[in-house]
């Protein structure tokens, strides 16, 4: 598996990262451990979790891994998330000092370890003042409980914002943003995409298959069953059947990412995950897995040889089709330095 650096820091991660968002849910703890090691055998080094995922299990899942295999977890360049709801009360969430303090020594303790290589901010607070979080991260820094930070879901202004106000007040500056992207959720390419570009921050793309959607295994005129993400809840976050059955595009998305997949003898979800490793800005995509199958299958993905041709029509296809001033073509070719009309 190739390697790149993380954002401005000097680690160095694979360029797909395990996703831990199954563990305790869909992956039991045995299936949870055989996955970080069919990762590892893969080549890979780099491991994302969050406080939230199964309210804390995940994290503790890891941690007993960890501890049972010290010379690997050696290895392992592991980051986690505070900033969501850990509790009931009105101080159990948020990216304010006292929330995130907390909420960083309950991660490395169910974790079982002394500091993490990546505390990410998991979204935007609008209630605290942002010198507030960028203070607090820079101190965890300073006393040795993590290396480095990134942010999550933000927008471009906001990331620029904190970019700018850790580097004005001397302070460590984010080094990636986790956001959600995929042939079929490309939104963040109007603006969040040019703005970690321009402050060389590492982009970390979720839900690189929206889900399961890009598998292929959805099929128009199937309502979902079985052990699949929609076949246990139809109605599920982002992946939800009826946010995305009715649309289209997506199917044509779909059908294209289907058809280049065979002709390439490939799977579809190989494919896709080859693409968005491909695009600018991307340091290590997060794929996420239930079984050590489909980790096997999608890590396989970046050996994958995909021609110009291909990528090239996979763009197109997905392209977001309502243009959003003054996000459209003009920004684009900005973006290129090719100004001639
Ligand atoms: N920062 C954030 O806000 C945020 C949000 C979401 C996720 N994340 C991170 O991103 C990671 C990945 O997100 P995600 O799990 O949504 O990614 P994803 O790659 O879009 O979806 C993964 C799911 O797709 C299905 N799948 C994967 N490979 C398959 C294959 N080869 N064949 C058939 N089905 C396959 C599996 O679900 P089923 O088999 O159950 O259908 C699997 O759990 C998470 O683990 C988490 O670390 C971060």
């Amino acid at each position: 598996m190739h390697s790149r650096t993380l954002g401005r820091s000097g680690a160095v991660v694979a360029a797909q990262t395990l996703g831990t968002m199954t563990f305790g849910n869909e992956a039991d703890e045995s299936t949870s451990h055989r996955i970080i090691e069919a990762y590892l055998d893969a080549g890979g080094n780099f491991l994302d979790t969050a406080d939230v995922y199964s309210r804390g299990t995940s994290e503790r899942i890891i941690g007993k891994w960890l501890a049972a295999n010290p010379k690997d977890a050696e290895r392992l360049v592991i980051t986690t998330k505070g900033r969501f709801p850990m509790g009931d009360d009105a101080n159990d969430y948020g990216a304010s000092r006292r929330h995130l303090s907390r909420a960083l020594d309950a991660s490395l303790q169910r974790l079982g370890v002394e500091r993490i290589d990546l505390y990410q901010v998991h979204a935007w607070d609008a209630l605290t003042p942002l010198e507030e979080t960028l203070r607090f991260l820079d101190d965890a820094i300073s006393a040795g409980k993590i290396d480095a930070f990134g942010l999550s879901n933000y927008t471009g202004w906001q990331i620029t914002k904190a970019a700018l106000a850790a580097e004005h007040r001397g302070w460590a500056p984010p080094v990636t943003l986790q956001v959600q992207y995929s042939l079929l959720v490309r939104g963040i390419e109007h603006e969040v995409v040019p703005a970690v570009l321009d402050q060389g921050i590492g982009l970390l793309p979720w839900s690189p298959l929206a889900g399961g959607w890009l598998t292929g295994k959805y099929r128009r005129e199937e309502a979902p069953t079985g052990a699949s993400r929609l076949g246990e809840n139809p109605e599920r976050g982002m992946e939800a059947w009826s946010l995305r059955k009715d649309d289209e595009r997506n199917w044509a998305v779909i059908d294209a990412v289907r058809e280049g997949a065979e002709r390439l003898g490939c799977s579809p979800a190989q494919l896709a995950l080859a693409w968005l490793d491909r695009q600018p800005g991307v340091t290590s995509t997060i794929i996420g897995a239930r079984s050590v199958e489909q980790l096997q299958a999608n890590v396989a993905a970046l050996d994958v040889d995909v021609d110009e041709e291909t990528l090239q029509h996979l763009t197109e296809i997905s392209r977001p089709q309502a243009e959003v001033y003054p996000y459209g073509e003009l920004a684009i070719k900005q973006r290129h330095r090719d100004l001639t009309p």
